[in-house]
């Protein structure tokens, strides 16, 4: 197959900043998807729909006029996050999800849940409204490995939880383990994962053999082979429970390559082309489009995307810009390390980046 038309994709996992930095990555994003789920993880966060629809306003203000993109506002869910508040939110189309980010996990994290008990009276609220909780799934204790923070987080947390509220509808972010794809695969009914290009790309050696590389490094951290490899079997078995979160996580590379360098990667410039080619190694390219487009709105409960794109293989590499400006830094690329043959017919991008 040479070339690929599918129904446009929608990102169910992504972070774009604020200020020069939105400015500079979100027509990355809004170049091909039509849709993202928006994290709230700024600083200070979006906790209140008020604080969502005004930062709804600055990304569509800083989108370039020829690409339509809608973003889909979440609220990060505090200890003091208000039951009405959400719901208000929600019901007014303001709001699609909430995200829970257990304290201390990850990038601006600091506020988030400490004690399930605390949030119970808000996630009642929401799966009693059919409001879906995306979840950052990774325990924090110091004496856990921060390779067995996933699996321990289903065990103790997660699996508690949805026996305590199965009606709520639950998306486990950013899954990196075959703990997770069975824990998923497991579930009857409101539980969904989102799965980054990244992970279905690299595993741990990246970031770790021959020399430690920051850009690699995000969180959940990259697991063994055997973990990436369960992450591909899931994405491209067409399996309606998994779909695309790319976690597209763009830091200033001083913030990167230092002593104690910031977890994520910016994965939105090239997202679908590299997808492409996993989908394509594991001769599963009719199934590219469940993955991208069908499987995040069915779960969502929205509706598909009615325009196209067009992927094109081509005999010579795609060439990728490595870097994107962001004011006078710069932010790393994803670099898939392997050559690309895959490239997507997009709206230009007048900004240049
Ligand atoms: O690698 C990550 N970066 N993982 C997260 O959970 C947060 C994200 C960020 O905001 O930088
Ligand atoms: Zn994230």
């Amino acid at each position: 197959m040479t070339k690929l038309t599918i129904r446009k994709p929608d990102d169910w996992h992504l972070h774009l900043r604020d200020g020069e930095m939105l400015k500079s990555v979100l027509p990355h994003t809004s170049a091909t998807f039509a849709r993202a789920i928006i994290m709230p993880n700024l600083v200070p966060p979006v906790v209140t729909t008020a604080d969502a629809v005004a930062y709804r306003e600055r990304i569509l203000a800083a989108l370039p006029k020829e690409h339509s993109f809608t973003p889909l506002m979440t609220l990060y869910l505090t200890e003091g996050t208000d039951p009405d508040d959400v719901e208000a939110g929600f019901r007014d189309g303001t709001v699609t999800a909430a995200k829970l980010y257990p304290a201390g996990a990850t990038t601006n994290s600091q506020s988030g849940v400490r004690s399930i008990d605390k949030v119970m009276p808000v996630l009642e609220r929401m799966a009693e409204i059919g409001m879906t909780m995306c979840v950052h799934g990774e325990v924090t204790s110091a004496d856990v490995d921060i390779f067995d923070r996933e699996a321990v987080f289903l065990e103790t947390v997660l699996a508690p939880l949805r026996e305590r509220l199965p009606e709520l509808r639950v998306v486990l972010e950013h899954v990196t383990t075959s703990d997770g794809v069975d824990f998923v695969m497991g579930a009857e009914k409101n539980l969904g994962a989102t799965i980054t290009p990244h992970h279905l790309m690299i595993n741990r050696n990246a970031i770790l053999a021959g020399g430690i590389r920051p850009h690699y490094y995000c969180l959940p951290v990259a697991k063994r082979e055997s973990h990436r490899l369960a992450l591909r079997k899931a994405a491209t078995s067409g399996d309606a429970r998994f779909f695309l979160g790319t976690d597209s996580a763009p830091h200033v590379d001083p913030s990167k390559e230092c002593g104690c360098g910031c977890a994520g990667i910016f994965c939105a410039p090239n997202t679908l082309e590299c997808l492409a080619t996993v989908f394509e190694e594991d001769g599963a390219l009719d199934r590219l489009e469940a993955f991208v487009s069908l499987n995040g709105p069915a779960y969502y409960r929205l509706p598909v995307n009615e325009e196209r794109v067009t992927l094109v293989r081509q005999d010579a590499p795609v060439d990728f810009p490595a870097k994107v400006m962001a004011g006078s830094e710069a932010v790393t690329v994803f670099d898939p390390m392997r050559p690309i043959h895959w490239n997507v017919e997009r709206t230009a991008c007048p900004q240049g980046n």
